[in-house]
């Protein structure tokens, strides 16, 4: 009996990981003529991450999410990257968004701004507008100065407002240890503080002196700072006592970074290790802080997330029409921080 091969069903919803990110480092190096302030930062995602599963529909676009402090209207940033990209193909879509958040909001790790870099990826692919990551850096970096690097993904450096986003070739891997203290640091309140106190700096770059070191084992990592600590913890002054402790911890128990993420208000350690990560958590929960723990995630494993969330949508379609505009789309896949040996804080070149 001669069997017909039915083409794969197409997917009713298309479902995105959206990571989080910390800041390896962090400087301020003065203020811009938009107001914005002129950064060098690490950039680096963590598998911690928001779920954002999305509906097509004829017409019509709707954001939900199940935190109540992220608004369901145009204040979303997820609604407003959906909304400047229907605007700016010319189209008349729809779609409904659900996020699930996990990444604390308000904390530093980019939350919204992923969210709304996975509505852009995923919207571009179900709507067959097929800019790709390249294409979308212009809306990103009008939607906020965190959105284009999580175009990019992994270890990255972030120039200008943090919007220039470089790929590292040298690819950090190791486990984090995410502390949340439960209350959000508004960025824009950090940041005027930073210019009450803005003296003119010193120009170390310790950037730069962290990329063109070998970033063998953990030497290098114990340079880098971020200069925002300081404005955010006089802007959230409950926390300065609270961030001694912590920080006190995260070196006890092998960090090899103890930093706090972008404006704050999540703090993290950086380990080689999963046993020493473990117990940075245990001594951490003990001493009654919430925490998270995650591994790395690498460009090579942000890429081939995206090319197994898009892909699906693709292959059900037959269609691979912009295959090639998609930098996500080449390379076997396999789940960020899982299936690979990642012990050790290693360097993987890309
Ligand atoms: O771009 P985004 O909306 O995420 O930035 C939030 C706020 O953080 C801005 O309104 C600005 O006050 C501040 N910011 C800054 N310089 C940067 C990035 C953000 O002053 N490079």
């Amino acid at each position: 009996m001669e069997r017909t091969l039915k083409p794969a069903a197409r997917p009713r919803v298309l479902r995105v990981p959206a990571y989080a990110k910390v800041n390896l480092g962090l400087e301020v190096l003065g203020v811009r003529e938009d107001g914005y302030h002129e950064l060098r930062t690490l950039f680096q995602t963590i598998d911690l991450h928001d779920d954002v599963v999305i509906r097509p529909r004829r017409r019509g676009l709707e954001v939900r999410c199940d935190h109540p402090d992220v608004p369901q209207d145009e204040r979303n940033l997820a609604l407003r990257a959906a909304l400047e990209l229907r605007r700016h193909a010319g189209i008349e879509r729809g779609a409904e968004i659900a996020i699930s958040k996990r990444i604390p909001v308000g904390g530093g790790l980019g939350g919204g701004s992923s969210d709304a870099a996975a509505v852009l990826m995923a919207l571009d692919r179900l709507w067959a507008v097929g800019l790709g990551p390249a294409g979308l850096h212009g809306l990103a970096r009008r939607l906020g100065a965190d959105v284009p690097f999580f175009l990019v993904g992994g270890t990255a450096l972030g120039l200008a407002r943090g919007d220039e986003v470089y790929p590292l070739r040298c690819q950090v891997r190791g486990h984090v240890v995410l502390v949340d203290p439960g209350r959000p640091i508004s960025t824009a309140a950090v940041f005027a503080r930073m210019d009450r106190g803005l003296t003119a700096r010193e120009n170390s770059n310790k950037i730069f002196r962290f990329v063109s070191s070998d970033l063998e084992g953990f030497r290098a990592f114990p340079i880098l700072a971020n200069d925002l600590e300081q404005a955010a913890l006089e802007e959230a002054p409950d926390l300065a006592d609270q961030v001694g402790r912590i920080r006190g911890i995260l070196i006890r128990e092998g960090a090899a970074l103890a930093a706090l993420s972008g404006s704050g208000s999540s703090f993290f350690g950086l380990y080689d290790d999963a046993r020493r990560a473990r117990g940075a958590q245990s001594a951490l929960t003990a001493a009654g802080f919430i925490v998270l723990r995650a591994r790395t995630v690498s460009l090579d494993q942000y890429r081939n997330s995206w090319a197994r969330s898009l892909g699906a949508w693709r292959d059900a379609r037959g269609s691979n029409q912009s295959r090639s505009r998609h930098h996500g789309d080449h390379g076997r896949q396999g789940h960020p921080g899982r299936g690979r040996k990642a012990e050790g804080l290693r360097v993987h070149r890309v």
